[in-house]
Order: structure tokens, then C-alpha cells, then sequence
């Protein structure tokens, strides 16, 4: 019998920047979804990467002043090494630079389209976002990219373009027919709208650009950088184009009439992404198969964004969540490797998914403490102590009579078919919601049993029976039930109960009330979640937030310069300084820059790195943070002369309002050396 197989992929991420705690969202998704099939029995094969071309990325370097293969090849290892420190478990990396592999695959999918007659070559005169890494169609916004809202740049050359028109009314057809293609449904909806409105078509590829995959047999443009990632989907599973691997035969669903002993009917295909790239997904991916003659992936999901207390994360606002500290910090203070599964079980259960969420240090501990340290963990131990107290640790083997009904109601079949078909559709937050209604069950069913009050009475002794049994039989479906979220703690407990084998290798689809053997073995209870002080967990999650900052001098000492786009911000901070363009005189005298005397000084609580100041600037005293906390005192800084940028946006840095900015220069290791004078100048005067 064949094994059915599952492809899953996440979008390639953009190797320009350290992956923040929504990059690791779509991962952390998928890995739960791989682990889910593969304890349905599916031969799952999970791909991730990194897409390292085009100009947003060859700007990112050559800003860093690093080599541009050496600047993807550094950002590729920091996912691979996050995926470590989230468990992300048995998965494929694709890589899109220096990859002939790749290389392969491209330019196999251009030279098909092109024999097709998809693809002529004609004059583009147009705008162009090197951020989202598109050409901004004409009628929308004047010269602005309508998806980020940056300005386009304007770009005037020939360039090969692909009839995406052509497929117009197939992709109508297609979203009519399978309406599983994209998913969820309200997104299905905004994509036939889209297409619906009328497709132009577009240009695939860039002249003089070098940093991309040659465009075959016109050494001259490179290919367009959304044809090459989405082209990584087939690349990660063995695709060469002409030459294809097992494993590309198996994953992939075949053109009808490619027989082969692997080919595999019933392949399925699942891309999981974020909702802002829905469109290169469901519109021109399926157009780029076709035009090659592939069969198109059986879904395209399109989830929510996460957003940091309510705003959209970004390196300008310092509000960008990073998962490591999260990690790190619930690990330390837990004394146990618990903060993956804190981290994980909160985004999959607090939001629903497809929609957008919210990520707050407070909910995540909230949730941490009331469901699993409370929840799963406290009722593991202390079934475990029970089963160790009256039974000396060997499960009870129920008594044949007749079972109370409360035993019943958390063994019902509809709970475990609830949870099933929930992970099914991704709706992971309603499966653990199940999951924790029946721990909640168990929890008030020995409430009422009370097995801890049981008489020496045979009568008491073969209740005791049922109810210890009931008790970790239901700790035992717990535990299979939520691996696909929780996977280490969850597989402690399936030790714990004296379990062989590894709880991955589990078969989720089969799991029935009863496969607990009776007079199994289990272990002496030790905590799986052990209860955090939230205040104190907050304050180590933020004081390693900090430490893993990007160093000092890719930031200024007060990150604050007015209203830059995000994306851009964030590969220029990344990036690290760059030799400004020259301005001038008149620009210059825009910037407001003024003596002013400390008043005050302390450090920001819950960080390392920041000082708030009240500073007189001669017209006012105004409040500053700044981050020169590790290099100074308060007490060398009080009383001291500083130059202050009075006229930049106020905004918040760790909820405290900063008006203004410290002008310092920045020492080859990062630290800040504060801009000072050798001669008495009055507090309130202005440089020029
Ligand atoms: N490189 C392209 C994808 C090519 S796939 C053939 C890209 N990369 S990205 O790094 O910018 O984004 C990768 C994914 O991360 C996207 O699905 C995006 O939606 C997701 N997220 C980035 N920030 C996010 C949040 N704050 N929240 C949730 N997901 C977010 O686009």
C-alpha cells in the first residue's frame, strides 16, 4: 500500500535580517501541521529557506559593506539556528543564491513558458519597489508601491514579461472549481476580486542587475526575483527540470500519463504563507506552473499577521519580538526546557488562525501559568503521584464493572474526532480549546471522585481502580493529542507514564480510549511546567531582548528618525552605517540641534541598554531616552552638557515618550561617546 504524501512548505524568507517572532510564526504553524500528519501516517516533507536574490538584498550588503554572498550566506544560518532552538524537526532547506540546482530549475521553467509563447520581450517603462520587490502597476497610487505605500523607483528598460492575462479566466475557473486552492475563504474571496478586475501582464525579468539567476540565454537580464523563490517550492523537493527526483515524483502531483513506480496520485500540496503575499501565490504561481505544464499544489493558505500590543512590529518603533530571549528566559527561570513550548502553544492557541493576532509578554505568561503550569502540568503530576501513592506506580487495571459515566463522557470519541478535524483545517486554536475542555473535564471528575479520600473498602479500592485508570488513560490521550503543539513537554510525559518508543511515532488518527496498558509502569512525577513569576519572567524576556539587539553601531544612540518605511529601516539597521548621500545647507538647517544640560537621570526598568534623561534645552526641559545606559552612570551624566536633536518626532521606547535625541559618536565596539565642549557655552544655543 502506498503511504500518502504531504508537502508543506513555508515562504522562503528574505535573507536581510534577523527572523523576529513573525517569521517564526508561519514555521512554528507549519512544523505542528508535519507533526500532525506525520502521526496521521503521511510521508510528510516540510520545506523552508531563504531567498537571497534580488536588489532589496544586494543593497542590504553592499550597505553592510560585506560581500553579498557572504551577507545571505550569515542570514541564512541565523534561521537555520532559530529553527534549532524552536524544535522545528525533520525539515528540507532551499536556498536560492549559489545554488546550480536552482539555477536548473529556473531557467527550465522560463525556457518552457517561452517555447508555450507566455513570454515576449518588449520596453517596460515603469515604477519598480525594491521592496516588495514589484512593479507598481500604473493607476494605483501616483509613483507609491500600493502594497508597502514606499515610493516606486522609475525604471525604463526591455525586459521579458509574461502573459499573465492569458490565464485569466483558467485562474477564475480554477478558484471556482477548487475552492480548497485558497484558503481561508474570505481570502479565496479578495483573490477572485483581484483577478476578476483584470490581470496585466508582467515583467519577469531586470536588466544590469547581477544579483539574480541569469535569464537563459540573455546574459544581459537577470530573472525576475518572485520567479526564482516560488520556484524554490520545486527545487527543495529535487526538481532539476528535465531531471526530476523520486522525491519530486512523489511530493509533487504528476502531469497525467508521467507514470512512474513513485509517482504518487494523490500528492498533496500545502504552501503556508502570510496574508501580505497572497497574491505571488495564488495568482502568478499557479500561471507559472501552467505556462511550464506542472500541475499546481493543492492549497495555498494565507494566515494573519502578529502584531506586537496592537502595532505592527518594526526596528523603528524598538518593538520588534525576537524569539530567542523568549525562549532563553522561560528556560532559565523554569529550570527546564519549557519556553519552546510556552512560545508555541500561546501564538497557536491565542490566535486564531488566518486571522491577524496580537503577541504580548503578558498574555504569553498569562497563558503559560494558567494552561500548562496550572493545566496539563499540574494535572500530570498529580496523577502520576496518585497512581505512585496507591498503586506504587503500576497503572490499576479497571475492575470490569460497570464504568461511572463521568468516565464515559472523557473517553467520548466526539471530543477526539473535534480535535482531529480541527488540526485538519488548521484551526489550531479550537483544537487545543477542545483539548484543554477535556483536560477540565478530568480535573473536575476527580474532584468528585475524590480518589484521595478512598476507604480500604473493596468497594473504594475497585472505584479507585477506575478512577486512577480513567485518570491517566486521559493523561495519555492529553499528551498524543497536543504533541503536534507541545512537542517536549509532551514527550516527557509520555516517559513519565512509562511509555516506549517516542510519542512522535504515534498514531494520532488511531488513538482510542483504552490503549493504556494496565499494570504499566510509570515514573515518579517531576514538574513538566513549572509555575513563572510573570513580573519577573517579563523583565529577564526583556532584559535578553536587549542583549540580542542588533549591536550599538548599526543604531543611532536614540533610534528615532522620524517616519522611515519599516522594511527599508530594517535592512539599513541591519545593514549597519552607511556613508550618507551629501544635502544640502538647507537640509541641514532643518535639523535642530541644541546645547542642553542632564537634570535627571535613571535607567529604564527591564532594560540594559536605556537611560531616561530630562535634559534643559533652554526653552524647556524636555524627557529623552537614550541608550547609553551600559557606558554611563546617572551620576556621571547628571549636570553634564550634551547636544540634543530637538526637533525629531516624539515617540515611545519601552512605553516611555522620548523628545528628542543624544548626539553621540559611536567607538569601534559599539559604544556610544556622548558629544560634549571644552570651552562654557550656554545652555538653549543652536549648532551650525
Ligand atoms: N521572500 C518572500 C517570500 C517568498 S516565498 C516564495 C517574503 N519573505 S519575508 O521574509 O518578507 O516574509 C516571509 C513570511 O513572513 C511571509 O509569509 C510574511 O507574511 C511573514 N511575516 C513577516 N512578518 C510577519 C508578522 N509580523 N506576522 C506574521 N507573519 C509575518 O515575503
Amino acid at each position: 500500500m502506498t503511504v500518502p504524501s504531504f508537502y508543506l512548505t513555508t515562504p522562503i524568507y528574505y535573507a536581510n535580517a534577523r527572523p523576529h517572532i513573525g517569521s517564526a510564526y508561519t514555521t512554528i504553524a507549519c512544523d505542528a501541521i508535519a507533526r500532525y500528519k506525520r502521526m496521521c501516517g503521511y510521508d510528510v516533507a516540510f520545506l523552508t529557506g531563504s531567498d537571497e536574490h534580488g536588489e532589496k538584498l544586494r543593497r542590504a550588503a553592499e550597505e553592510a559593506g560585506v560581500p553579498v554572498e557572504r551577507f545571505v550566506a550569515e542570514k541564512r544560518e541565523l534561521f537555520k539556528e532559530l529553527w534549532r532552538t524552536l524544535g522545528i524537526g525533520d525539515y528540507r532547506f532551499v536556498h536560492t543564491s549559489q545554488n546550480l540546482d536552482h539555477v536548473r530549475s529556473v531557467q527550465w521553467m522560463i525556457e518552457r513558458a517561452q517555447e508555450a509563447g507566455y513570454i515576449e520581450k518588449k520596453k517596460y517603462e515603469g515604477r519598480y519597489c525594491i521592496f516588495d520587490e514589484r512593479y507598481v502597476a500604473e493607476g494605483t497610487a501616483p509613483a507609491t508601491c500600493d502594497i508597502c505605500g514606499r515610493p516606486a523607483e522609475l525604471v525604463a528598460e526591455d525586459n521579458y514579461f509574461f502573459k499573465l492575462s492569458a490565464f485569466q479566466d483558467r485562474l477564475l475557473g480554477h478558484y471556482r472549481d477548487h475552492p480548497e486552492f485558497v484558503q481561508p475563504g474570505y481570502r479565496r474571496n479578495e483573490v477572485r476580486s483581484f483577478v476578476e478586475a483584470g490581470l496585466r501582464d508582467i515583467s519577469i525579468s531586470r536588466r544590469r542587475l547581477k544579483w539574480g539567476i541569469p535569464w537563459p540565454g540573455d546574459p544581459e537580464q537577470v530573472v525576475y526575483v518572485w520567479y526564482d523563490a516560488l520556484t524554490s517550492y520545486l527545487t527543495g523537493i529535487g526538481f532539476r527540470g528535465a531531471e526530476r527526483s523520486e522525491d519530486f515524483k512523489k511530493y509533487w502531483p504528476q502531469p497525467a500519463g508521467a507514470a512512474s513506480s513513485t509517482t504518487n496520485p494523490h500528492a498533496e500540496v500545502v504552501h503556508m504563507i502570510g496574508k501580505d503575499i497572497l497574491r505571488f501565490h495564488a495568482v502568478y504561481w499557479p500561471a507559472f506552473l501552467w505556462a511550464a505544464g506542472l500541475p499546481l499544489p493543492k492549497t495555498i493558505f494565507a494566515h494573519g499577521w502578529i502584531y506586537y500590543e496592537q502595532e505592527k512590529m518594526s526596528k523603528s518603533k524598538g518593538n520588534v519580538v525576537y524569539p530567542e530571549p523568549v525562549v532563553a528566559a522561560i528556560d532559565e527561570l523554569a529550570g527546564a526546557k519549557v519556553g519552546n513550548d510556552a512560545l508555541r502553544y500561546y501564538l497557536l492557541r491565542d490566535v486564531v488562525f488566518g486571522q491577524d493576532g496580537n503577541f504580548s509578554r503578558d498574555g504569553l505568561l498569562t497563558r503559560y501559568n494558567a494552561d500548562l503550569a496550572n493545566g496539563l502540568g499540574n494535572l500530570s503530576s498529580r496523577v502520576l503521584t496518585m497512581v505512585s501513592n496507591s498503586r506504587g506506580g503500576a497503572v490499576p487495571r479497571p475492575a470490569p464493572a460497570e464504568a461511572p459515566r463521568r468516565l464515559f463522557e472523557l473517553s467520548s470519541k466526539p471530543h477526539l474526532i473535534a480535535v482531529r478535524q480541527s488540526y485538519e483545517r488548521f484551526e489550531f486554536s479550537d483544537a487545543l480549546t477542545t483539548i484543554w475542555g477535556m483536560l477540565e473535564l478530568v480535573d473536575k471528575f476527580l474532584v468528585e471522585e475524590k480518589p484521595w479520600a478512598a476507604t480500604e473498602a473493596v468497594g473504594d479500592q475497585e472505584r479507585l481502580d477506575q478512577v486512577l485508570y480513567a485518570a491517566t488513560e486521559s493523561l495519555r490521550i492529553l499528551a498524543v493529542l497536543s504533541h503536534p503543539v507541545i512537542p517536549d513537554a509532551t514527550e516527557r510525559i509520555w516517559q513519565q507514564l512509562g511509555q516506549e518508543g517516542k510519542l512522535a511515532d504515534q498514531r494520532i488518527d488511531q488513538l482510542e480510549w483504552g490503549g493504556l496498558k494496565p499494570g504499566t509502569r510509570v515514573a515518579r512525577p517531576e514538574p513538566v511546567f513549572p509555575r513563572l513569576d510573570k513580573k519577573q519572567a517579563i523583565e529577564r524576556i526583556e532584559n535578553m531582548e536587549e542583549e540580542i539587539r542588533p549591536p550599538a553601531p548599526k543604531e543611532p544612540v536614540m533610534p528615532s528618525e522620524g517616519k522611515q518605511p519599516e522594511r527599508a529601516e530594517s535592512s539599513r539597521l541591519e545593514a549597519g552605517a552607511t556613508t550618507p548621500a551629501r544635502i544640502s545647507i538647507d537640509d541641514f538647517a532643518k535639523v535642530d540641534l541644541r546645547v542642553g544640560e542632564v537634570k535627571t537621570a535613571e535607567r529604564v526598568a527591564g532594560t540594559d541598554r536605556l537611560m531616561k534623561l530630562t535634559v534643559d534645552i533652554g526653552s524647556e526641559v524636555r524627557q529623552l531616552v537614550a541608550g547609553i545606559a551600559q557606558n554611563y552612570t546617572p551620576e556621571q551624566l547628571v549636570g553634564r552638557k550634551v547636544v540634543v536633536v530637538a526637533n525629531l518626532e516624539p515617540r515611545k521606547l519601552r512605553g516611555v515618550e522620548s523628545n528628542g535625541m543624544v548626539v553621540a559618536a559611536t567607538r569601534p565596539d559599539g559604544g556610544p561617546v556622548l558629544c560634549a565642549f571644552t570651552e562654557e557655552v550656554p545652555v538653549g544655543s543652536r549648532l551650525k
